[in-house]
């Protein structure tokens, strides 16, 4: 994506959902950006609403300067609507946690590459961790809609940190969850059930993955052991999001760089270091 190919579009708030856990949840009248994403795609927000300044035309306030990156976790082309789910990290995940439904946000996007599969790739597993399961919920409902069989492993610290694990009750034919201190689903941590899993369920035929950095490590690792294809969903911090200011470079194994918001966000696990 080039910046003459950017789609600038507005979503106007149509649902605010908020947990007292700082997990917020944002339904957006977006038609374009629902017609246009794929699963495992982003849009860059501009974290504070659109304001009217005259009859025709709006201006967004702009502290702070730049906008967030977020997955699309569900979009329905018929109803223009794409979802974003997210979690209070700082001040822009704050100002976006207090959205209220009427008001409009400027968006970028659908930005990256998504997940792709040949359709001979059957069974899928999505190995999702905290908020990474955002990107895997869109992935799942699509990829069971199109005749795969999709399976869930989520992991979460604890229970209270469980997010988006319900919804997956609708497409997915096995679901499995696992917290750090057991206080739902299987005490341990996602990397581990996934070897056992792997070792008594026998074949998969794509991992679909996102989480924390040392998750994805893990994950791939076993991955890589059980040789099943295996496709990461990475998150680094984002200046613009489509290949502009570099500061979101990831190593590939042959020392060289790749971008994650154009070469990405999704990329096939054997060619990004993630050790680094
Ligand atoms: C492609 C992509 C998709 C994403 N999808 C989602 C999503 O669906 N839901 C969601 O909640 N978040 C998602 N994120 C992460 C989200 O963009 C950041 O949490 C957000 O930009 C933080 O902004 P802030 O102003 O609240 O925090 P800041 O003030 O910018 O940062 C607060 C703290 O969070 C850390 N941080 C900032 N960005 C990231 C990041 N990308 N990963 C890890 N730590 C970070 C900073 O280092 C700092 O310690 C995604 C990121 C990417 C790159
Ligand atoms: S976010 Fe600017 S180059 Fe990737």
């Amino acid at each position: 994506m080039n910046a003459e190919t950017l789609v600038k579009a507005v979503g106007l708030v149509t649902r605010a959902e908020r947990s007292g856990r700082g997990f917020f949840r944002l339904t957006l009248h977006a038609p374009e950006v629902a017609r246009k994403v794929q699963p495992g795609q982003f849009v860059m927000v501009a974290v504070h609403p659109l304001v009217a300044a005259e009859a025709e035309s709006l201006v967004a306030r702009w502290d702070p300067l730049l906008r967030r990156p977020f997955s699309i976790c569900r979009a329905d082309a018929n109803r223009g609507e794409i979802a974003l789910m997210g979690e209070t990290r700082g001040r822009g995940s704050a100002l976006l946690a207090a959205a209220l439904p009427g008001q409009r946000y400027s968006l970028l996007g659908p930005l990256g590459r998504p997940f792709r599969l040949e359709r001979a790739r059957r069974r899928l597993l999505l190995v999702g961790g905290g908020m990474g399961v955002a990107p895997l919920l869109f992935a799942g409902e699509r990829f069971a809609a199109s005749g795969h069989e999709v399976s869930v492993l989520f992991g979460y610290r604890t229970q209270s940190a469980v997010v988006g694990w319900e919804e997956t009750a609708a497409w997915a034919a096995g679901r499995y969850l696992a917290t750090e201190d057991g206080s739902a689903g299987e005490k341990g941590l996602v990397s581990d059930v996934l070897r056992r899993l792997l070792a008594e369920r026998g074949k998969v035929d794509a991992i679909l993955a996102c989480g924390p950095p040392g998750m994805l490590a893990a994950v791939t690792g076993v991955a890589r052991e059980a040789r099943v294809h295996c496709l990461v969903s990475l998150e680094r911090a984002m200046g613009c999001g489509f290949g502009v200011c570099l500061s979101c470079a990831v190593a590939r194994p042959d020392g060289t760089y790749a971008l994650v918001c154009t070469d990405g966000p999704v990329f096939a696990a054997e060619e990004v270091d993630l050790t680094v």
